[in-house]
């Protein structure tokens, strides 16, 4: 590493650490401590994942870095500030609590800061992009859940900060967070270096549904299994681990999650109208060609036998177009 980006990573180091100072022993950081406690994060997961709360200051965190000795150019090139017309630097995190985000070596590259109210700004804000911090190369909590993801040769996609957290403090440790943004080659790679199977656990609302379907495609085509969890549409895998816990997440979430095959059907049936019959026609010729796709013949028989029953077409019938698609891959 160079000096610089070793100056940029010992800031960030010093930071997190005042940052969860405040939030674990001063009156500054009491809003942030509420703030947690009021969503069940214990003082046990703070210490593990480094929460902190940076104040509502305009200067707080700019003038405790100057005079740590880092330069102002430094500190815009980290993303931890914001530079104003004047040319100065001002705080960028505040009245915010701080999700440290952490490379895969454990080091903190980044900041996800939460705002405590709704109308105190976008909901989260994090570190500009930059040489240190690029979002889309790293996977919230890869650093912790890595061992748990081989071990378990499975890995639990999620979206957010809070869902990894609480997941992870209710006994769910395979667990990493894409930070909001989609799925990209660089993390579906890393993942399948590390599990055969990914579970993408998103959110259930629409922005969810569309982004499980974009990050399955993404996964198989490196190469990696995927399943696929469902949640009730005003749920996320925060409030859903809240309110059942971390077994029933388990069991109930996790273990009846969609093969690629019956999440593909789920999904595509939300943009065909089956009661029309020209749709239910072009939806089973679509799943056809999907499952054209899949390489096992069982799963495709499976599958055949489900259209079966749904649709009451014959056996024959749908094997037969089902080896036309199959005469058409290259
Ligand atoms: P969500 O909108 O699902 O938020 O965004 P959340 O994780 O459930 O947050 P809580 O529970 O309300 O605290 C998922 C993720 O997208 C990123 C964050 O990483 C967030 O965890 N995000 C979201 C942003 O970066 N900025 C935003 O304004 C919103
Ligand atoms: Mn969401
Ligand atoms: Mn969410
Ligand atoms: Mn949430
Ligand atoms: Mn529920």
């Amino acid at each position: 590493l160079s000096e610089e980006t070793e100056q940029m990573l010992s800031a960030y180091e010093w930071l997190t650490k005042l940052y969860h100072h405040l939030i674990k022993y001063q009156k500054d950081g009491k809003d942030g401590l509420e703030y947690l406690k009021s969503r069940g994060i214990t003082k046990e997961t703070m210490e593990e994942f480094q929460l902190g709360y940076a104040p509502d200051k305009r200067d707080f965190t700019t003038t405790f870095l100057t005079q740590k000795g880092y330069s102002k150019p430094m500190l815009l090139k980290t993303g931890i500030v914001a530079g104003n017309d004047n040319n100065e630097v001002i705080d960028r995190f505040r009245g915010r609590v701080i999700f440290p985000i952490r490379n895969a070596l454990g080091r903190t590259v980044g900041f996800g800061g939460r705002a405590l109210q709704e109308d105190s700004g976008p909901k989260y804000l994090n570190s500009s992009e930059g040489e240190l911090f690029q979002k889309s190369k790293l996977l919230y909590n890869f650093d912790l859940a890595k061992r748990h993801i081989r071990k378990e040769n499975e890995a639990v996609l999620m979206e957010g900060y809070m869902d990894v957290i609480s997941a992870y403090q209710a006994g769910v440790k395979n667990v990493v967070a894409t930070m909001g943004t989609a799925l990209t080659e660089t993390q579906a790679k890393l993942l399948n270096r590390y599990a055969e199977t990914v579970v993408i656990c998103f959110d259930g609302d629409s922005a969810g549904i569309e982004a499980r379907y974009k990050a399955a495609l993404l996964l198989r085509s490196v190469g990696c299994g995927v399943r696929i969890a469902n949640l009730d549409a005003e749920e996320d895998p925060d409030t859903y681990v809240r309110e059942h816990g971390g077994e029933a997440f388990k069991e109930k979430i996790l273990r009846t999650s969609d093969s690629y095959m019956s999440f593909f059907m789920r999904y595509q049936r939300r943009h065909f109208n089956l009661q029309v019959e020209s749709e239910r026609i072009e939806y089973i010729e679509r799943v056809l060609k999907e499952l054209s796709l899949i390489e096992s013949a069982l799963e495709r028989e499976y599958y055949i036998q489900e259209l079966h029953k749904e649709f009451g077409l014959s056996h024959e019938a749908l094997m037969s177009q089902l080896a036309q698609h199959q005469k058409r891959l290259p």
